[in-house]
């Protein structure tokens, strides 16, 4: 008989906003977590403030700073000789958001620091993991019960990077575009700060980046099938009062949960975010590969995800294709 295992669940950046709140969600659906952040102590700390004693026995931290690809490696190492049983299901969650600033910051390898966080961190811990995670038994227990499962990767996209969508269209400073990639095509080191390879742009940056990550998703859904693997991207609606926005101005930081919670009603609170995100990294009816799931711009009560239109900057195969494998080499995995 198949010794039948726990599912495990990894996600990144748990000590705020949507990743703290998936946390609950998927352990009450039984799961048990690895949750990556730039500090265990810390991680901790936050998480015994929102779980109990006997959650926070099913949470396990592992400390990776996801901007040094060096941590990422060490990490990822770790979680391959401390767990026995595979990884069922990734969550790439964590990411930063700097939209002031008038210099890029570099990552220790020298890269600019959203991309390297947002997309470069995550891209190669997927790829470090992934003969892990499709390795992983088919049948799992969740709270007793048996459930098959098809491993899975889910990938927070955003609005912003969508430009199929009024989101990513806005003007401020540019909509997320990566342009001809000259940018990862010249190695992405100083005085590159941008894919595209144009002038350093913060908010730009950020969208880029997520649009790195929403390619991502459609580049990995070509190569690997959906019998072996699936693997999505969600936006969880616009979560306005989240750490993400705290080096906006305070004004903004007053004023837009506001306009999004009255006038775009696009808000959404942190709990509900991280209830959805749990959802589509590991219910049954999420598992579409390649799908891009959304409730919409306009919270309505009870309103179902559906499958969000991509842009062609998003779906385009030439893009998705250079870009993975710019990616793979900016990040020394060729
Ligand atoms: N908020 C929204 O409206 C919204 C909308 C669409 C999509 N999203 C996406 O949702 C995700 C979560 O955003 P959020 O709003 O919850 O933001 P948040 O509250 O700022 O949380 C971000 C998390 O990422 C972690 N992180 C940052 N830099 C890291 C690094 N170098 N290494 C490891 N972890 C790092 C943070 O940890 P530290 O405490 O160590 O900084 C924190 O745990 C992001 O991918 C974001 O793009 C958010």
């Amino acid at each position: 008989m198949v010794k039948k295992f726990k599912g495990l669940v990894l996600i990144t950046g748990t000590t705020s906003g949507v990743g703290l709140n998936t946390l609950k969600p998927l352990l009450r659906y039984g799961w048990e977590v690895i949750a990556v952040n730039r500090s265990n102590k810390r991680a901790l700390e936050i998480a015994q403030q929102s779980l109990t004693d006997s959650e926070i026995k099913n949470v396990n931290f592992i400390e990776i700073d996801l901007s040094d690809l060096d941590d990422v490696r060490n990490g990822c190492s770790e979680i391959l000789k401390k767990f026995k049983n595979p990884i069922n299901s990734i969550i790439c969650n964590a990411a930063v958001y700097k939209p002031r600033l008038r210099n890029p910051e570099r990552s220790p390898q020298g890269f600019e620091n959203s991309m390297a966080v947002n997309h470069f961190g995550h891209f190669l811990l997927i790829s470090l993991l992934l003969d892990n995670i499709l390795s992983s038994q088919k049948e799992i227990e969740l709270n007793g019960k048996t459930i098959t499962f098809t491993p899975r990767i889910t990938v927070l996209g955003t609005v912003t990077a969508n430009y199929s969508e009024l989101g990513g269209k806005i003007p401020i400073p540019a909509p997320a575009n990566l342009g001809n990639l000259s940018g990862f095509k010249n190695g992405f080191l100083p005085p590159i700060s941008m894919a595209d390879g144009q002038k350093f742009k913060p908010g730009k940056a950020y969208k880029d980046s997520k649009l790195c990550n929403m390619v991502t998703v459609q580049e990995l859904s070509k190569r690997y099938s959906k019998e072996k693997i699936i693997i999505n991207s969600l936006y969880p609606g616009c979560v306005a009062d989240t750490k993400l926005f705290r080096d906006t101005p305070w004004l903004f930081r007053f004023l837009f949960p506001i306009f999004q919670k009255f006038i775009t009603r696009g808000y959404v609170s942190q709990r509900l975010a991280g209830e959805r995100v749990a959802q589509v990294a590991t219910f049954k009816q999420y598992a579409k590969p390649a799908v891009h799931w959304s409730w919409g711009n306009r919270q309505k009560l009870g309103r179902k995800a559906f499958s969000q239109k991509l842009s062609n900057r998003i779906i385009d195969s030439d893009i998705s294709k250079q870009t993975y494998e710019l990616t793979r080499k900016l990040v020394r995995l060729d």
